[in-house]
């Protein structure tokens, strides 16, 4: 079970690394069961390495180049990542689908280049919400799912994010029976299409997470954790998430 915070391009240096410290410091006093991961902006990845460091919070970026290195301007390789401390990476958030025009084929590059350097990649899908009203989702996602997740994926590197484009940010969400068959669809394909143990792969669910829906979304069977944009901007939500996450060990 895993609660990821995802704070996008938001927060400066200062206000950021307060926020980490008090998670770290909240975490290290209540010692969560669940697995909870910050992918703040990559400039202040160092800083907010340092603000964890005496928690078990794991440190993760918002994106990655797929190659090592060269003349990119403005990128940043997997191993750089790796250098500053980071475990997890974000690929193909829709945000970088739509906005960067990342195709299938550039996640699923970005992804290898990650598992090449020992990243756990959290590799996002969703639908748009034509594709949604038409029915499409399943469709979509499978697609999807077909041409970004590389060969170099597994268990142990991978875990998929179910993310509906018309979710995020605009506080609705599928109603629980939609996430939860959908869920159910993504491990399905994945088993049958992907790699052989990928129903045991944990999905994510991200679109409009917050500290009152978490509980519910979090209950359901084929729920292995939350992908949180706004509400992990604000130290008491976020913390409530985690605590929501928390409580399913119990
Ligand atoms: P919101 O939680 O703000 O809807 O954002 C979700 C998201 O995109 C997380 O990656």
């Amino acid at each position: 079970m895993l609660v990821v915070a995802n704070w996008k391009m938001n927060g400066l240096r200062r206000e950021s690394i307060d926020r980490a410290k008090t998670l770290a410091q909240m975490e290290s006093t209540n010692r969560l069961k669940c697995d909870v991961l910050l992918c703040p902006p990559a400039q202040i990845l160092s800083d907010i390495r340092y603000a964890i460091d005496n928690s078990n919070i794991f440190l993760g970026a918002q994106d990655c180049h797929f190659d090592f290195e060269g003349p990119y301007t403005g990128d940043i390789s997997s191993s750089m990542l790796v250098d500053v401390g980071c475990t997890h990476v974000i690929i193909g958030h829709s945000e970088r689908r739509i906005n960067h025009s990342e195709t299938n084929e550039i996640v699923a590059r970005k992804a290898e280049a990650a598992h090449q350097v020992g990243l756990n990649t959290i590799i996002c899908i969703g639908e748009n919400m034509e594709e949604f009203k038409l029915g499409q989702t399943v469709e979509k996602l499978s697609n999807q799912l077909a041409n970004s997740i590389p060969d170099s994926a597994n268990l142990n590197n991978t875990m998929i994010a179910y993310e509906p484009c018309w979710a995020i940010g605009s506080g609705s969400t599928p109603t629980l029976t939609e996430i939860d068959d959908t869920h159910k669809a993504i491990l399905e394909f994945t088993k049958n299409n992907i790699f052989k143990q990928g129903e045991k792969m944990d999905i994510l669910y991200g679109g409009s997470v917050n500290e009152k829906n978490a509980d519910s979304i979090l209950d359901l069977d084929h729920v292995g954790g939350v992908l949180v944009g706004g509400a992990s901007l604000i130290t008491e939500k976020f913390w409530s998430i985690c605590k929501s996450a928390d409580r399913k060990f119990k």
